[in-house]
């Protein structure tokens, strides 16, 4: 097959907010306890922070990590992780069934932020608590005022406000799963009045509002028309969610799937335009596609695990190569529709639905979809450029054309270089890969790394890398082997 993609370097769809290679740390399963955090482990710090997690997350330069949840955040009492360690409360968790010791909270996550060179994209529970507590949150965290929770923060040995920038106003809330599921009406009053005085409270801070939780709800597209009619003037984005699965073991709809999630993309932005022109609006609603992954996995093995444990092993998705070909798709999928998402979270970042694994006490390593990750974040910073590409498609049930080649093009900040990144659909066709490109004078291939595999299912585990990038040598041809995830960097003239 040959594939032939068409660029100008012209025409530009946006500056790539370096947000968008965001990710996600839950307190869930062992995501912080075995995870980021283990005092007793070989590689940790004086904090306990994990060295060799830490040094696999500093890899792949993850620009913000959202905390502390997810379905989590939505019975957190913010206050329980801060102060005090003896002092602290164990509590019933219910989202995940398990007991929280609060042994991390904000005081050391921020810390761990810091030594992980990212910033902290803070949730407030709109589940179980409100305007006050999200108030008291964003004071704690934020202000230099000598005022009872800025106090306390300065009391807990924190003289500088640890300066968090972006809050997501609750999390999932239109999920009847959601600790204190609320209606559009309930939760936009709601996300309006805590939006409000968080923003008196720090009016230099970015609020995210609950959008839906994955397209596939009833009230997708009402939901997030309400939450933008009522919330307009507080928010700054609107989140997205959405996981994808393989149970039908059908690779070529599976790797479809980021068809759908451009689909949601385009869906929600059209929404927040219409409130933009009801509104009469000069200001527009960005996306923050906080939560996205393959997640499938584990759900058979986590329906054994017992209850109220402290980190039990949950959503543990141990990847497979097919599921790195789709977040190769994915992550192409979130640049070329840069303009509109400014932050996305791989949901999540440590042994929860993860690209890095821990035994607790043992090795971390990483799992095949660390590298279309890395490879993003490494060389997907700059302006992305529209492309199109020529080349076979396929059928599958929701989609009549799936180009077998899937592309994102990005030109680097210094603007020396071009990054083209591929996924080659076909199992059974290799692509033989050309550019016809305008506006870049002479384009080089200087690198071409490429993720493939004879076995869709292979796995890495602690003892085995079994899918890991190769070099391909530099010839006059390019070629995308069957199945297989490509990043092309040229030298431009
Ligand atoms: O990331 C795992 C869970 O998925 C999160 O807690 C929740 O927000 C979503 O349903």
């Amino acid at each position: 097959m040959r594939a032939i993609l068409n660029l100008n370097k012209d025409q530009i769809i946006s500056e790539i907010d370096p947000r968008i290679y965001g990710s996600f740390i839950e307190h869930l399963g062992r995501a912080v306890y075995g995870g980021i955090y283990e005092p007793g482990h070989e590689t940790a710090d004086d904090c306990g922070f994990r060295g060799d997690v830490m040094g696999l997350i500093k890899d792949l330069n993850v620009p913000i990590v959202r905390y502390p949840g997810g379905n989590f955040v939505s019975g957190y009492n913010w206050e329980d992780g801060t102060g005090d360690r003896s002092k602290r409360p164990k509590r019933m968790e219910l989202a995940w069934a398990s007991i929280e010791t609060n042994e991390v909270g904000i005081d050391e996550f921020q810390e761990w932020a810091k030594r992980a060179g990212t910033e902290v994209m803070m949730a407030v529970n709109l589940g179980t608590r409100g305007t006050a507590e999200a108030q008291a949150v964003v004071e704690y965290c934020n202000s230099e005022t000598p005022t009872v929770y800025a106090d306390r923060r300065r009391a807990n040995g924190f003289e500088k406000p640890f300066g968090i920038r972006v809050w997501c106003l609750g999390n999932e809330m239109d999920g009847e799963w959601q600790i204190g599921h609320k209606t559009a009406e309930e939760y936009a009053r709601a996300a309006h009045e805590a939006g409000k005085v968080m923003k008196w409270t720090d009016p230099s801070i970015e609020l995210v509002v609950c959008g839906s939780s994955n397209p596939g709800m009833p009230t997708f597209g009402t939901w997030e028309h309400t939450v933008l009619t009522e919330c307009y003037d507080i928010a700054d984005y609107i989140s997205l969610h959405s996981y994808y699965n393989n149970y039908a073991d059908d690779t070529a709809d599976f790797l479809a799937r980021s068809m759908e999630m451009d689909r949601f993309i385009k869906q929600t932005a059209a929404i927040c335009d219409t409130v933009k022109a009801e509104r009469k609006s000069d200001k527009t609603v960005n996306l923050s596609f906080d939560e996205w992954n393959v997640w499938f996995h584990s759900s058979s093995q986590d329906k054994k695990i017992d209850r109220w444990q402290v980190a039990p092993p949950l959503l543990e998705d141990v990847y497979t190569f097919e599921d790195a070909l789709l977040v190769g798709a994915l992550l192409n999928t979130l640049i070329k529709n840069s303009d509109r998402v400014k932050m996305a979270c791989l949901a999540q970042l440590v042994n929860v639905i993860a690209p890095i694994m821990t035994e607790t006490g043992g090795k971390a390593w990483a799992q095949t979809i660390y590298y279309p990750f890395l490879f993003a974040s490494r060389y997907g910073r700059g302006t992305a450029l529209a492309c199109s590409v020529n080349c076979d498609s396929y059928k599958v049930h929701d989609f009549d054309a799936v180009p077998y080649v899937d592309t994102s093009a990005v030109l680097s900040e210094d603007g020396k270089t071009l990054a083209v990144f591929a996924v080659n659909r076909s199992g059974k066709e290799q692509a033989d890969f050309s550019i016809c490109a305008e506006g870049f004078g002479a384009l080089t291939l200087k690198k071409h790394i490429a993720l493939e595999s004879d076995d869709l299912k292979a796995v890495n585990t602690a003892e085995k890398e079994t899918v890991a990038p190769v070099e391909k040598a530099i010839g006059d041809t390019v070629t995308l082997a069957p199945y297989s995830y490509n990043v092309l960097l040229f030298d431009i003239a």
